[in-house]
């Protein structure tokens, strides 16, 4: 196991799962720039090390998994710093949803605001069953500003998304899954071991796959479905070059478990 901290978060390479966990506890892991700094090194961290095949995002403690974007650190920002503040988080969280390594929210209490929207750049939720989730920021005088306007939609619909964020209401983790916002409620007990075995199961697939399917999700989800099948095609055929695709033919046919070379 390798461990070590950068700042506010702490980072352990389990089973060639890397877990991220955001550690202001005492601020129920509100996200101040130190913060979100740390989660973007962290995450290229994990990124470029070949023993890491996922990547997992929590929280510290039992009651959040990031509560939003630090309001103190806020509260003083004019105009152009709150602009520059916004495009800072949409970038940062650009690099988890950009990661060709699948990322996986593991959601163990509030998840509000810039916490919602952290999630919600990972390309798996999976929540503990007294986690909570919500958009509350025009209590604050303030709109979604790191990517919530625009993936919440995508994730659940206009017409939730737009509930979600004009009443600023937060809703119980059941109630994200039924709307989709969440992929799978667990037992808050069992949440580490869950998303472990998540993690795990996709960790043993052909890692250039992994990273081909979430280029071809990401990238031709905002496209016309002409332009993204033309995507979906270009990269399934890339795999044919691949020692991965050649190996896990060769052991489906040979009756055997694959061992992906990741080349
Ligand atoms: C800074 C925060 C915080 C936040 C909690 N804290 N959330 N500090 N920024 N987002 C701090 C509290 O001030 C308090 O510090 C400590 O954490 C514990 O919180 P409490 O409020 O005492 O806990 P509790 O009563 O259990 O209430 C939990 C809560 C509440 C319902 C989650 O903390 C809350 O409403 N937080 C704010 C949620 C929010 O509005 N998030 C969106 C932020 S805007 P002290 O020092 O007093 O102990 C946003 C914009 C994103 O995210 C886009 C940016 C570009």
């Amino acid at each position: 196991m390798e461990q070590g901290t950068l700042a506010a978060v702490e980072y352990t390479v389990q089973d060639r799962v890397a877990w991220i966990t955001v550690n202001r506890p005492k601020k129920l892991n509100a996200l101040n720039r130190e913060t979100v700094e740390a989660i973007t090194a962290a995450a290229t961290r994990a990124v470029e090390d070949p023993e890491v095949a996922v990547l997992v995002l929590t929280g510290a403690g039992e009651k959040a998994f990031v509560a939003g974007a630090d309001i103190a650190e806020m509260a003083a920002m004019d105009a152009r710093e709150g602009q520059a503040f916004g495009r800072f988080l949409v970038d940062s969280f650009d690099v988890l949803e950009r990661s060709p390594k699948p990322v996986i929210a593991a959601v163990n209490g509030f998840a509000l605001g810039g916490g919602c929207e952290l999630a919600m750049a990972c390309h798996i939720r999976i929540a503990a069953d007294n986690a909570r989730f919500g958009q509350p920021e025009v209590s604050l005088g303030l709109i979604p500003g790191a990517g919530g306007t625009q993936r919440l939609q995508r994730l659940v619909g206009r017409g939730k998304a737009m509930e979600l964020i004009l009443t600023g209401d937060m809703i119980p983790a059941a109630e994200a899954h039924r709307i989709g916002l969440v992929n799978q409620v667990v037992p808050a007990a069992e949440l580490r071991t869950r998303v472990a075995a998540v993690a795990e199961g996709i960790g043993s697939k052909s890692p250039v796959a992994l990273a081909r399917a979430i280029e071809a999700v990401m990238t031709g989800g905002d496209l016309g479905l002409d332009d993204a099948m033309r995507i979906e095609s270009s990269l399934f055929g890339l795999c044919f070059a691949t020692g991965d695709m050649k190996e896990g033919t060769a052991a489906f046919l040979e009756k055997r478990k694959p061992e992906f070379p990741g080349t």
